[in-house]
């Protein structure tokens, strides 16, 4: 399969000047819907992992301290862009999901939107998220999932070979994923196209 890091960070560097006219009033909705889940209060540690451009700013809490990391360095720099823009005082860098350099127990909220379905390796960004999210920590996960009662079907993993090269996977199930990383899913919600995309939120178990 045509998945690698090395593979995200190129395509998504040549996706970024055309990011927002795609995802941005797509996933307006759901996104929002995800982040209601959490249970806020000022003051919170937040990380968002894999945050692209930045389309979840508008709708994070002003009062809570924001970390947010992405693969590629022109997602970054159009993120810092649209925190200026907002005014919002957000800690940008370049960093792969697989190997965060932020401490143990660090985090109250770690956002992962439309990343899990990305990454060659969802179980190692799940496990980090895991290590820097605090024990009482909350995972906010909005992203198009497999169900989790059946496995994709055979046409499904045979479409799966182009879709997860160019945009996304579409065989992985949040469930099993979530669950093998320690957590434990507190809310899940259908958010856009029936089933396909849904909004978790979920704690270290
Ligand atoms: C579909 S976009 C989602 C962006 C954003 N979270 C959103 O909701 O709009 C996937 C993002 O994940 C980033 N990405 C892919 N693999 C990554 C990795 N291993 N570590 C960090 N970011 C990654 C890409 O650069 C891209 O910005």
């Amino acid at each position: 399969m045509f998945n690698t890091t090395a593979w995200n960070r190129i395509r998504y560097g040549l996706y970024a000047p055309v990011y927002d006219l795609v995802a941005e009033r797509a996933f307006r909705d759901a996104r929002r819907r995800a982040l209601e889940q959490v249970n806020w209060h000022p003051g919170m540690r937040v990380l968002l992992v894999g945050a692209g451009t930045g389309l979840d700013l508008p709708w994070l809490p002003r009062d809570v301290e924001l970390q947010a990391t992405d693969l590629s360095p022109a997602m970054v720099r159009r993120l810092e862009r649209r925190a200026e823009s907002l005014g919002r005082d957000v800690q940008a860098e370049v960093m792969d999901a697989e190997r965060l350099t932020y401490p143990d127990d660090h985090f109250d909220v770690v956002v992962m939107h439309l990343i899990l379905a990305v990454m060659p390796d969802p179980a190692k960004g799940l496990a980090e998220a895991h290590r820097v999210l605090k024990g009482d920590g909350q995972l906010c996960v909005m992203d198009k999932f497999q169900a989790d009662d059946r496995p994709a079907s055979i046409a499904r993993r045979g479409l799966n070979a182009v879709t997860s090269a160019i945009a996304t996977d579409i065989t992985r199930q949040a469930g099993p994923l979530m669950s093998e990383a320690g957590f434990l899913i507190e809310q899940d919600t259908p958010v856009m196209m029936g089933s396909l995309f849904r909004a978790l939120l979920a704690r270290p178990a």
